[in-house]
């Protein structure tokens, strides 16, 4: 695991755009796994912005995304596919049909969780995992527990999830309280992973993740297990280190 501390959020997202850059030069039909949230807007819009001067090209690209909440049918402006389609994908010259989000509307979402898993197998597995990271120490939506869950899998958001997510809806109410994540055995069987941090409501969590045991308590400490980590925070994230 490196861990590089930027001195902005604007450099953090120059940076982690490069990594993306350099996978995709390397290997133009690269599979990418892809996080939602607020951390990776910056990057996104880097890596649209690349794309637009012809430096990224992502015609062969494939994703992946970690997550998804249960009940938000794709069209919901809550929803993570449409957050990739408004942040990203309707930016870069990918084609729409190589972009997955796990089917959080689905009759049964165990066999959609299966499934998601399976196609990512098939597509030949995750080059390079992009992730943020929770308060609690969450990566996707793979939440604090007693062990690490491997698969994808249906999800009991925590107190802490919903607070920090909740204020995107418009009341607590309207925000689902379950969702399908990919699983930590899927994002540790990436090739690559770059999990991204800002601010300081991120420092516990990194510090716990960096200088702590592996524990499930704090799901990213797994990352220590990785052999190809690289952690980008910015000062306020990498305070406590
Ligand atoms: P955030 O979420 O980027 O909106 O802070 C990160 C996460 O919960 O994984």
């Amino acid at each position: 695991m490196v861990v590089h501390v930027f001195k902005t959020p604007e450099e953090l997202a120059q940076a982690a755009a490069m990594v993306f850059a350099a996978q995709i030069a390397k290997k133009p039909d690269t599979v990418l796994g892809l996080a939602t949230g607020s951390t990776p807007v910056g990057t996104y819009r880097e890596l649209a912005r690349l794309n637009r001067l012809g430096l990224i090209d992502f015609s062969e690209v494939r994703t992946y995304n970690l997550d998804e909440y249960i009940g938000l049918e794709p069209t919901h402006d809550q929803s993570y596919r449409y957050f990739m389609n408004d942040n990203l994908f309707n930016h870069i010259n990918i084609k729409m049909e190589n972009t997955h989000v796990p089917c959080g509307t689905g009759a049964d979402h165990w066999a959609d969780a299966r499934a998601y898993d399976e196609a990512v197998e098939a597509a030949g597995g995750i080059d390079l995992q992009l992730l943020g990271i929770g308060h609690n120490g969450h990566i996707g939506f793979n939440e604090p527990n007693d062990k690490f869950i491997y698969g994808t899998n249906i999800v009991k958001l925590t107190r802490s999830t919903i607070d920090a997510n909740k204020i995107y809806f418009p009341t607590e109410d309207d925000m689902p309280k379950e969702a399908i994540s990919f699983g930590i055995g899927g994002i540790m069987k990436a090739k690559a992973v770059i999990l991204l941090a800002l601010g300081k409501g991120k420092a516990q969590a990194i510090h716990d993740t960096v200088h702590g045991e592996i524990d499930p308590k704090c799901p990213a400490s797994i990352l220590k297990a990785h052999p190809n980590t690289i952690i980008m925070v910015d000062e306020a994230a990498g305070s406590m280190l």
